[in-house]
């Protein structure tokens, strides 16, 4: 299936690690010309190179959604990019049960998780709406429909961006531009490995039986590829899936368990 998007500029945010990696090197594959977004420069010049074996139009955008400060900058570079593709995604918030977490690490992480990804959102659409063509995928985590414990900080702001983006999916539906969310259950990145090793430190036991554990809960039994959630993001922002928006969709292996 040709899925549309070799005439396409996409920015990927997050892209020099675990899912964004996978999704810009998967569109750069699909032809797509790819601009990746993440914060340290050696990481990202690390993963362009290995984008631009399938694709040498891959270029980087240095971009840091928690310095709210370089965030007019970063918009500039946006509304200049003209991005046909947006797909919204960073790091994770850190841990934190809902009563002790601490109100100042809300609002550094409002800032990057909510406020500046629509920064980003805005910047971007104009052009769209121009081209009566666009994509907006939200990465967001089980979280957002079956809330984790010890994740507040992660529930809380995913769920606010999601409710954002299917408020903006109806206000531009009609204007060839679609707005969806991804859900990842369990995806084996870089970020899935350090927090298995870090259970198993502060559990004392071996990883093996701490990611074990965590694939027991998994009705595939196992945890997904990258590469399989990057093919279904491929496809909610190509060509193909121009009906489809408002949507959340999960690439979970089964993991959630509610319809
Ligand atoms: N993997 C899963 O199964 C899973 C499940 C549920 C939710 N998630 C969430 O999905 C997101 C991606 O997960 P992942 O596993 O791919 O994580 P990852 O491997 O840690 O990648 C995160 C990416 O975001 C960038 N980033 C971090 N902070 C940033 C900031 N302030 N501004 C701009 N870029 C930033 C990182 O690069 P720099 O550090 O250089 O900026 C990196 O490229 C995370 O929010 C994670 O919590 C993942």
């Amino acid at each position: 299936m040709d899925l549309g998007l070799s005439n396409k500029t996409a920015l990927i945010l997050g892209a020099s690690s675990g899912l964004g990696f996978a999704i810009a090197k998967c569109l750069a594959e699909e032809g797509a010309q790819v601009v990746l977004g993440a914060r340290q420069t050696e990481r990202l010049d690390k993963a362009l190179a290995l984008v631009k074996q399938s694709n040498q139009t891959a270029t980087a955008l240095p971009i840091d959604l928690q310095n709210s400060a370089t965030m007019e900058a970063a918009e500039q570079a946006i509304r200049k990019l003209t991005p046909d593709i947006l797909i919204c995604n960073s790091g994770g918030p850190p841990p934190g049960g809902a009563i002790d977490s601490d109100l100042d690490k809300w609002r550094l992480q409002f800032e990057a998780m909510v406020i500046n990804q629509i920064r980003c959102i805005r910047a971007a659409l104009p052009h769209m709406l121009e081209k009566k063509w666009g994509r907006i995928l939200v990465l967001a985590s089980s979280g957002v429909v079956a809330p984790i414990p010890n994740l507040v900080i992660s529930n809380s702001l995913r769920s606010a961006l999601v409710s954002f983006a299917k408020t903006l999916a109806a206000e531009v539906a009609n204007s060839g531009v679609t707005v969806n969310t991804i859900v990842p259950g369990r995806i084996a990145t870089p970020r899935v490995a350090q927090l298995d090793q870090a259970a198993s430190e502060r559990e004392k036991t071996d990883v093996a039986s701490v990611k074990q554990r965590s694939v027991l809960t998994i009705p595939a039994g196992r945890y997904g590829e990258p590469g399989e959630f990057a093919s279904v993001a491929a496809f909610m922002v190509s060509e193909r899936a121009g009906y489809v928006t408002g949507q959340m969709t999960r690439v979970d292996g089964g993991f959630i368990r509610s319809i």
